[in-house]
């Protein structure tokens, strides 16, 4: 559920972090409705956790501004750290303690009421589908369970606004899609997510997207309007064998703005299909690539991604 009307839940104007000479976030700009879910994406390195800790009052940025839920991040830190939920990057969980008490322990951090916290618990419980593991030792539950209590410790003093730093990292495809139905049901009821992901499937889901790239944010909207405005030439999907030859071949082509594996074939980038798609044809005869099919796909947001990166990179 997005608010339109109310002032934004984040507002990020110009913030940047310096670690010596090394500028690890850079001018950087966005704004997060409430209720939305903002995927912030971008490679290894490239800023996110570093502007997350910066947000969350844990880290005082070099210059520019930033408030969060209507408190300043440097002036209001305290209050921030009290109103928001925040999952890092490394689950903050105490692997020795049972489910039940890490929540214990972050309900206390959060100072709630004992008749509070035993609400909390058990609602938290059920939304993680813990109920019945109070008692298991943390250290030996899967990642999967790990990543909801993990969340549910984050959730427990019922934040309006929670950053999950790559919430889903190594956990399996079934768990990763019950993580994000949490997330949809958090978004429903108003909370405001901002969540970091490398994984595209996951960002396809999100309201809307900011993609950093060493440490300046260089796209920014919806997955819908990424793809119509950030994506440079028209992509076809070749179907043909073997692969690693074709890539090898098609690579080489001047035509060619950009090839990439994608599933069981490749993703072809050019500037005009009806021009270049007998060239791409051609130069995989000559490289006795057996092709099956040369059809032309709509982007999708790895697309984008490989083409913002390399656009970058050039
Ligand atoms: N305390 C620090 N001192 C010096 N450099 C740092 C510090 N924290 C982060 N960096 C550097 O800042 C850059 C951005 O790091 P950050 O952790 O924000 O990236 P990230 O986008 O979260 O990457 P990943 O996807 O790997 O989590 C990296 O080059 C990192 O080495
Ligand atoms: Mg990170």
């Amino acid at each position: 559920m997005i608010t339109q009307s109310a002032p934004a839940a984040i507002i990020v104007e110009g913030l940047t972090k310096r670690f010596g000479n090394f500028t690890a976030v850079e001018d950087v700009s966005f704004q997060v409705r409430r209720g939305e879910i903002f995927g912030f994406l971008g490679p290894n390195g490239s800023g996110k956790s570093t502007t997350i800790r910066m947000l969350c009052g844990l880290l005082s940025p070099t210059s520019g501004r930033a408030s969060v839920l209507g408190y300043d991040i440097v002036r209001d830190a305290e209050a921030i750290r009290l109103n928001i939920g925040y999952m890092s990057q490394k689950f903050s969980l105490y692997e020795d303690l049972t489910v039940e008490e890490n929540l214990e322990f972050y309900a206390g951090i959060y100072q709630l009421p004992p008749r509070r916290i035993k609400e909390r618990k058990q609602d938290i419980l059920a939304m993680a589908g813990l109920l019945g593991r109070e008692k298991s030792i943390t250290g030996t539950l899967s990642t999967g369970w790990k990543q909801r209590l993990a969340l549910g410790c984050a959730l427990i003093h019922e934040p309006g606004l929670v950053f999950l730093d790559e919430p889903t990292g190594g956990v399996d495809p079934v768990s990763r899609r019950n993580f994000w139905d949490l997330i949809y049901d958090l978004s429903r009821s108003g909370v405001t997510v901002l969540v970091t992901t490398h994984y595209m499937d996951e960002a396809e889901h999100c309201h809307t997207i900011g993609f950093i790239y060493n440490g300046k944010m260089i796209a920014l909207g919806t997955p819908e309007n990424l793809k119509k405005t950030k994506m440079r030439g028209q992509i076809l999907q070749v179907e043909c064998a073997p692969l690693l030859p074709a890539l090898e071949a098609i690579k080489d082509v001047p035509e060619v703005i950009e090839a990439a594996m994608h599933g069981a074939g490749l993703h072809v980038v050019v500037e005009d299909i009806a021009r270049d798609t007998p060239v791409v044809r051609q130069a995989l005869k000559r490289a006795n690539v057996r092709v099956e099919a040369i059809t032309p796909v709509e982007p999708a947001l790895e697309d984008i991604f490989v083409s913002l990166v390399e656009a970058q990179s050039r």
